[in-house]
């Protein structure tokens, strides 16, 4: 079939003015404090500081509140605020900004209110001396500041610390309970497990001390803006929502793609890891709930996380013969870009060079319920690919084209054919979304060609996008749990993907190297396209 004229029309957002978005209803009302275990991490520096440092601009932050960094390197308060200061300031400068502080060349100085709010606890996660010590300094703060006991803790560390972290909070008593007037709340970072039972360990560990109230784990991609906007998309417009059933989707393509490698230094954590705990498990099987989910009742935490957990519960854990036919594996090979050979996975630093890794995964998913049955989910992820972009893509179904057959017969112009409507919502980059339908191309006869409409969140809105982490500490802080996810979301997600993990040590081992480094992924991947029209859409189309 010849591919259709990509015709694109721009469309004209109408909308109505708005006043700017005040702070005011969300600003955070507690005075609190707020506790970074793994203060000097990447994650901390990269985007939790910069988060803080835009809520404090905004006008989101309390007029009370203090931030402890905690972690093993010594160093002063000031020392701390300096390199923090320093970190932001470096931001600013570069204009690496969504995070960082508003506008490029804009000067961090050491007086800025965040920078004064920072404080900093040298000590061992599992050394409970050192959490006496923190209960000290937090119960100083609490009476110098004002705070009111209110704390949140953030475990920005490596996942075999979480377990020894709470248990100490608890030890040092740190948590307050459930009904009390100051709250206690911790954010545990992803991953949450590496498997359903270590996922249940840690959740056994974490509950004996937290109520599920008091407990947010992570998952940043549904602090991003076009994530947020899956719902609103769905449920917020008549004409999208009535269309998403099996009667007219042909299937889903869920694409979380990105060209960086290894980069130095995550080698030694993802050989451990590999693309379907990394990102399959938590970012992409979220994604996988939005666009599938009933509507909720309420946009509150449980109505929401009830029903993406009905999705999560149709994933029933597959067979060896299953995972052989609905999954493939791959990993990068050593190759050569502008001249210059880029390293394979297993060059990279801290990985196995025998490595059998995935760096690429792909899936097709059967979600088995009345709205789905019989529609494929199809999920990739994978690192050194042709392009950075996430996106879901939805394929109906092709339309009866008999009517408009006639001009085929015409002769001089291309086959008369539309492909089918294809709506593509662009979760990064060019955020925003598209939809592709057919329509007379002008002239005397009847012609069809696809021509897309396109909305872009940048031309359509003035506002700046938060990032998802401003969004997260934000909600955190004022104790809405709704993008945060349950104990359950997290354990159905496992059953599923620990039973591929154990299907895959079943079946002979993957012949790897198997695709070049910034190419589409490894070949074998069409095949879950098998039976079917259609391929996956090309990573550099755009
Ligand atoms: C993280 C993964 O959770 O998500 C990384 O550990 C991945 O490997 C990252 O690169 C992708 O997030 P984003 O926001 O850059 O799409």
């Amino acid at each position: 079939m010849a591919l259709p004229t990509r015709v694109r029309a721009g469309v004209h957002v109408s909308r109505a003015a708005t006043a700017e978005e005040s702070s005011e209803p969300l600003r955070v009302r507690d005075p609190f404090a707020l506790v970074i275990f793994g203060a000097s991490g990447d994650l901390a520096k990269r985007k939790l500081i910069p988060a803080l440092y835009q809520l404090q601009a905004a006008g989101y932050l309390p007029d009370h509140y203090a931030v402890i960094g905690f972690s093993r390197t010594p160093m002063s308060d000031e020392q701390y605020r300096e390199a923090m200061r320093e970190e932001l300031q470096r931001r600013a400068g570069d204009g690496t900004s969504a995070s960082g502080p508003g506008s490029s060349g804009a000067t961090v100085a050491p007086d800025d209110p965040l920078v004064r709010a920072l404080h900093y606890q040298a000590g061992n996660n599992d050394d409970r001396e050192t959490f006496l010590q923190l209960k000290e300094r937090l119960d100083h703060l609490d009476a110098e500041l004002g705070l009111g006991g209110n704390r949140l803790f953030y475990l920005s560390v490596a996942p075999e610390f979480f377990p020894a972290i709470i248990r100490n909070l608890a030890a040092a008593g740190l948590i307050h309970g459930k009904g009390e007037a100051s709250w206690s709340r911790v954010i545990i970072e992803k991953p949450f497990g590496t498997d359903l039972a270590s996922a249940r360990e840690l959740s056994a560990i974490v509950t004996s001390v937290l109520d599920e109230s008091q407990i947010y784990r992570i998952d940043h991609y549904l602090g991003k803006e076009t994530v947020q906007n899956i719902l609103s998309f769905r449920f917020g417009n008549a004409i999208f929502e009535p269309l998403f059933t099996e009667k007219y989707v042909d299937h889903v393509q869920i694409t979380v793609a990105e060209t960086l490698g290894m980069e130095g230094r995550r080698g030694a954590y993802y050989d451990h890891a590999g693309a379907l705990r990394d990102v399959v498990q938590n970012h992409m099987l979220q994604l996988l709930c939005l666009i599938a989910m009933e509507p909720p009742s309420a946009l509150d935490a449980d109505s929401i996380r009830d029903e993406k957990v009905k999705i999560l519960r149709t994933l029933v854990p597959l067979s060896v013969e299953e995972v052989a036919a609905s999954t493939v594996r791959g990993q990068y090979g050593v190759g050569e870009r502008d001249g210059k050979v880029v390293k394979g996975y297993r060059q990279e630093e801290g990985v196995d060079p025998k490595s059998l890794t995935e760096s690429y995964v792909a899936l097709r998913v059967r979600i088995d319920n009345w709205r789905w049955a019989g529609v494929p989910f199809l999920l990739r992820s994978g690192k050194c690919l042709a392009r950075r972009v996430s996106e879901i893509a939805v394929q109906f179904k092709q339309p009866p084209l008999l009517l408009f057959r006639e001009s085929e017969e015409c002769g001089d112009l291309p086959p008369t054919h539309a492909s089918a409507n294809l709506l593509v919502m662009r979760i990064q980059p060019n955020e925003g979304i598209s939809l592709a339908f057919a329509c007379k191309r002008p002239g005397m006869r009847i012609h069809l060609e696809e021509v897309t409409m396109d909305f872009f969140y940048g031309e359509a809105f003035r506002e700046r996008s938060p990032e998802a982490y401003e969004r997260l500490l934000l909600d955190a802080l004022r104790g809405d749990a709704s993008l945060f996810t349950r104990s359950d979301e997290v354990e159905y997600s496992w059953r599923f993907i620990t039973s591929i993990h154990q299907g895959w040590a079943e079946l002979p081992p993957p012949k790897f190297p198997n695709y070049y480094p910034f190419s589409d992924g490894p070949e074998e991947a069409t095949h879950l396209f098998a039976g079917r029209d259609g391929g996956w859409r090309p990573l550099r189309d755009d």
